[in-house]
Formats: structure tokens, sequence, C-alpha cells
């Protein structure tokens, strides 16, 4: 940390998503953002002097092992999270690493078993679980106000137009499911628990095999289920709704709530109410000042990735199974 204890971030790759929402929310949070790495010095030169990072370096690794860097985001594609997030551990230094954690189940496996062995710092970068306004909607379901919650209808499309796009490479783990996918099913593991029973998907593929329009369904005990659909066609839409025994939650967007973004209670017989969403600083900011208070020692980690990305990359497996050549519901290993 420097002098007046701000945590200092390395940022491995020169991704839009650093640039877009995770630098802005770094500087929110009161973080540093000391330097950037990419494969070529040139772009690590041009990014850091476009975003105001302090120093360029080339190659990861040398960021990595780098003493001055107290934290590390990767913001790689998804067929190289295992690979610098392991490396990045075994060095010592506390991970960010963007979602989904891993493309595949025996790398997140692989990646989570070297943040036991380590000892290491590791948060998969879903960062709503952080935010104020996920806390409000359990207290509204906990407080009964839509009785008990049974069904979450989870939407997650956008439209992605440039072919040389990471999320419809192949051999870059891209997919809908693993790219935005993931949200409703991590959004389902917030509210139902780890422990779903059965997953069943179906999907429309790309040219170079991807899914990119894809829908299902995970089952959870008691008859509860998540019903998701995502893609790459369509404008932006996030649309979520929780429904109770007793009344809905209509969330416009659950996962990045912006200025703009609400959500409503839906009771028979009353006056629907509705909420602002609390979107008045990036999505990413309350995860980065919590790894900060983690950092200086201030809070205990919530949200570990040795806590939390296991059950959503079984059930992104579960589901993938369904579309990649299996059509039998998968069912949840004991
Ligand atoms: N949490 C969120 O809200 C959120 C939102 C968007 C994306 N994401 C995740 O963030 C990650 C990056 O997504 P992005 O859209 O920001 O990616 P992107 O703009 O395409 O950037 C990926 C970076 O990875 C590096 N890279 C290394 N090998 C590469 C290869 N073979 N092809 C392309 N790039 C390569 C490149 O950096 P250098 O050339 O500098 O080495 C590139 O700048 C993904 O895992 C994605 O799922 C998360």
């Amino acid at each position: 940390m420097n002098e007046s204890g701000q945590p200092r971030w390395g940022i491995v790759g020169t991704a839009n998503i650093a640039r877009g929402q995770f630098l802005p929310a770094l500087r929110q949070a009161g973080g540093v953002a000391a330097a950037v790495a990419s494969r070529e010095l040139a772009s690590a030169t041009e990014f850091a002097r476009k975003n105001e990072i302090e120093r360029a370096v080339a190659g990861y690794d040398t960021l990595i092992g780098d003493p001055s860097i107290d934290v590390l985001y990767i913001a790689l594609p998804n067929a190289m999270h295992a690979e610098w997030t392991i490396r990045a551990l075994d060095a010592g230094k506390p991970v960010l690493c963007e979602k989904p954690l891993c493309g595949t189940l025996p790398d997140t496996e692989r990646v989570l078993a070297t943040a036991e062995r380590t000892g290491t710092l590791l948060w998969e970068a879903f960062v709503f679980p952080f935010h104020s306004q996920l806390r409000a909607i359990r207290q509204l379901i906990a407080d009964g106000a839509i009785g008990e919650l049974m069904e979450i209808k989870s939407n997650f499309h956008f439209p992605l137009r440039n072919p040389g796009n990471i999320r419809l490479s192949s051999a870059l783990q891209g997919g809908a499911l693993l790219d935005v996918g993931c949200y409703p099913v991590r959004l389902a593991q917030e509210l139902f628990g780890p422990s779903w029973v059965s997953a069943w998907a179906h999907a429309t593929t790309g040219d170079d095999g991807v899914d990119v329009d894809t829908w299902g369904v995970l089952d959870y005990p008691d008859g509860r289920r998540l019903v998701l659909s995502c893609g790459f066609g369509r404008s932006y839409d996030t649309f979520t709704t929780l429904e109770g025994t007793a009344g809905q939650i209509r969330v416009s967007n659950p996962f990045h709530p912006g200025p703009s973004d609400s959500y409503q209670l839906v009771t028979s017989g009353q006056v629907a109410r509705t909420f602002g969403a609390a979107g008045h600083e990036p999505s990413f900011t309350a995860a980065i000042r919590h790894i900060h208070e983690v950092i200086r020692g201030n809070e205990q980690p919530r949200q570990l990735a040795v806590e939390t990305s296991l059950p959503t990359a079984t059930a992104l497996a579960g589901l993938a199974t369904c579309f990649l050549g299996n059509s039998a519901p998968w069912q949840a290993r004991s």
C-alpha cells in the first residue's frame, strides 16, 4: 500500500472491462491504478496513457512478480483465467478474477485448490452481491414481502456485433452461458442457496460452435427453480422477476444497476411500490471497497471464491452439458 494506505492494483490485460467498469470504480473506491500488463509493451503503454495508470509492463508474469503491487485484477479471456490466477495465487498476490472464474469445471477446481493451498485471497468478479440493491431485495424477501420465493425468471441479453469478439471464440471459452448466463445462475445461488438438483438447457450455436442464444432451467429442492435466458442477439436486457407465493419483485437490472434502474414490489390487492436501485456509483465500487478493507485488515473477507465459485461452476457445467450433445437433464453430483 502507498503512504496513504491505498492498495496498489496491477491490471492483467488491456481489457475493455478494465477500462470501462473497473478503473472508474477503483478510483471511486480509493485504490491506485499502479500498473497494467499486456502481452505487448506498446498496448500496455497506450492503455496506461489513456487510462491514467502509473506504469506499463510487458508480460503478465512481470506484473505478477512485481513486489510493489498489492493486488491483481485479471481481465483476460475466460480460457486464460486459470493459468494466470494460479500463477498470481502462487506468487501470494490477492486476486480479483473476472467472471466466470474459469470456463470449465476442472479448471475451476484447480484454481480453488490453489487458493486453498496457498491461503491467498481470491474473488470472482460477481460484484452484484456487494451492492446495496441485493441487500435490500434480500431484506424484502426475508420480511415476507412476497411470501416464499419459488421462481426466478432472469434474462441477460445484449447485442454483440463484432465477429472478432472473445465471446464468439470457442478456443477462448466464449459463449452466452459463460459470459452472461452465469449472472442468473449466480443470482439463483444467492437467493436459493448452493444446492441445485437438476439442469436443463438448450442453445443456438454460432459459427465457432459457441452458444449465442441460450435458455434453460435449474431445479432447486421443493419445486423452486431458475428459468434463465441469455444471448448475444437482442437489445440489452437484464430484466428479472422474483416470484413468490404472495407476490413478485421485478428488477430492471440485478447485476449492474445504474441510475435509471429500479425494482418493484407487486402484491395482489396492493399498489405496486417502486424503489430506486441506488445505482449512483459504478457497480464494481462496493466490491472493490470491500477488497480494500480486507487488505487493510479492517473487514473479514466475504464472497471469497473458495466459498462461492464451485456451485456456480457446477451449475454452468450442468447446463452446458445439455446443449453440448446430451439433451437429458443433468443431475447434480452428491
Ligand atoms: N464483471 C463484469 O461485469 C464483466 C463485464 C465484461 C466482461 N467481463 C469479463 O472480463 C473478461 C474480459 O472481457 P473483455 O470483454 O473486457 O475482454 P477484451 O476487451 O477482449 O480484453 C481481453 C484482454 O485479454 C488479453 N488477451 C490475452 N490473450 C488474448 C487473446 N488470445 N485474444 C484476445 N485477448 C487476449 C488482451 O490484453 P493484452 O493484449 O493487453 O495482453 C485483451 O485486452 C472476460 O472474462 C469477461 O467475461 C466481466
